[in-house]
C-alpha cells in the first residue's frame, strides 16, 4: 500500500571556532584532564563566541543541510527548532532562523525537550509531513549551553558544549517497506516526576531570570541506560527489525560511559557508534544531528544503512528514532 514517508535529503552542522580544552577549564574549575576523560570521555568542546547566537548556528547547519539536499530555502514549509538555549522567551529561534533564511511562509516554531529535543523535532516534522501538512522541513537541534552553565558547580560546568546541527527532510511516497529510505519511526516518551533531577533554577514564570543548569548526575545515568533501552527496543519491534540489522548507533552525546553500554547492549562493535563526545562534550538536541552529519560527511554513512538514534535529557524526556539512510 503507497504511503507517505519522510526522506532525509542532507544534514548540515556547525561548530563554534573557540575550542576548550578540559586543562583550560582546570585553570578556574577544581577539576582536571583525567577525571573528565575518565568519568566522561570529553577531551574539548567549544563555546560560542560574544553575540553569536543559538539561531545564528542553527542558520548555518540548516544552510548546510538544504545545500547537501539541493533543495532551494524557499522550498521549505516547515522549520522545527529543537533547543532548550533560545536566543529569546520569546518570538521562537525558528522564526529567527526562517527570517535569516529568506523563507516567508510555511510554519517555523521551537520544541523543547532538552537533550531528547532532535528525536521530538523528528517526530513533530515527521509527522506534518506524512499528514500531508507540510511537504519540505528543516530539523534542527542547536543550543549555546555555555550561557546556563554555573562555573561554581564542577559537576556540571565542565559537561558542556554549543553547536547546532539539522537535517533537510521531504515528503515522500514509499510502499512501507523497512528497506525503502526513509525516517521508519520515532518513539518519544517523557516522566515528569523526575524534573529535580536534570532542571535550570530559572525561567520567566519562576525567578524572572534564565538561571542555571542543575543535575543529580548519577540518578540521570542510572536511568539513562534503562529508558533509552526501551526505546531501542521499541523502535526495532515496531519494524519487525533486531539488533543485528543496525549499522550505525548514533547516540546522543553526554557520556562515552552511556554510550559504551547502550553499543554493548546492543553487541554493536565499536567502529559502528558515532561518537564526538570527546571532541564536542553535551550539546543537548544539536548532539545527534552533529554526530550524524560528521558520520554522513566523513563517508562513514552510506546510503541504504539503517540508522538508530536515541538521546534521554531532563524532564525526563527521551526517545528514539529509526532512519534507513
Ligand atoms: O544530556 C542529559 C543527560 N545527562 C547525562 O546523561 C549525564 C549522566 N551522568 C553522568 O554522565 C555522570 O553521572 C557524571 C559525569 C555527571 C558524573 O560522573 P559520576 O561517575 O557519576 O561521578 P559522581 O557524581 O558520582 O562523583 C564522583 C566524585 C565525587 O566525589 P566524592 O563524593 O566521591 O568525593 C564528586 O565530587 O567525583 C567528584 N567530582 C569531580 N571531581 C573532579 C564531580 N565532578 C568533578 C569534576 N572534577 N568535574
Amino acid at each position: 500500500m503507497t504511503q507517505r514517508r519522510s526522506l532525509v535529503l542532507g544534514c548540515g552542522a556547525y561548530l563554534p571556532a573557540r575550542v576548550v580544552t578540559n586543562d583550560e577549564l582546570a585553570k578556574t574549575v577544581d577539576t582536571s584532564d583525567e577525571w573528565i576523560r575518565q568519568r566522561t570521555g570529553i577531551r574539548e568542546r567549544r563555546f560560542a563566541a560574544e553575540g553569536e547566537l543559538t539561531s545564528s548556528m542553527a542558520t548555518t547547519a540548516a544552510q548546510g543541510a538544504l545545500d547537501m539536499a539541493g533543495l532551494n530555502a524557499k522550498d521549505v514549509d516547515l522549520i522545527v527548532c529543537a533547543t532548550a538555549t533560545p536566543d529569546e522567551t520569546f518570538p521562537s529561534t525558528a522564526t529567527r532562523i526562517q527570517s535569516n533564511l529568506g523563507i516567508e511562509r510555511g510554519a517555523a516554531f521551537d520544541i523543547q525537550a532538552v537533550c531528547a529535543g532532535f528525536i521530538y523535532a523528528l517526530a513533530v516534522a515527521d509527522n506534518f509531513l506524512r499528514l500531508g501538512q507540510a511537504e519540505t522541513a528543516l530539523v534542527i537541534g542547536a543550543e549555546t549551553f555555555s550561557r546556563i552553565l554555573d562555573w561554581e558547580d564542577r559537576t556540571t560546568c565542565i559537561l558542556f558544549g554549543d553547536g547546532a546541527g539539522a537535517v533537510a527532510m521531504r515528503a515522500a511516497t514509499a510502499n512501507g517497506s523497512a528497506r525503502e529510505p526513509g525516517l521508519l519511526s520515532t518513539h518519544v516518551y517523557s516522566d515528569g516526576r523526575h524534573h529535580d533531577a536534570l532542571y535550570v533554577d530559572g525561567g520567566p514564570s519562576s525567578t524572572g531570570t534564565v538561571g542555571h543548569l542543575r543535575m543529580e548526575g548519577r540518578e540521570v545515568f542510572r536511568h539513562a541506560v534503562v529508558r533509552m533501552s526501551e526505546a531501542i527496543d521499541a523502535a526495532l519491534e515496531a519494524n519487525n527489525l533486531t539488533p543485528g540489522d543496525i549499522d550505525w548507533l548514533v547516540p546522543h552525546q553526554a557520556n562515552l560511559r552511556i554510550i559504551d553500554a547502550m553499543a554493548r547492549r546492543l553487541n554493536l562493535p565499536q567502529d559502528r557508534v558515532v561518537v564526538t563526545v570527546d571532541r564536542h562534550a553535551n550539546t543537548s538536541a544539536a548532539s545527534i544531528p552533529l554526530a550524524l552529519c560528521e558520520a554522513v560527511h566523513d563517508g562513514r554513512v552510506q546510503r541504504g544503512d539503517l540508522i538508530m538514534m536515541e538521546a534521554m535529557g531532563g524532564g525526563f524526556a527521551w526517545g528514539s528514532a529509526l532512519l534507513r539512510w
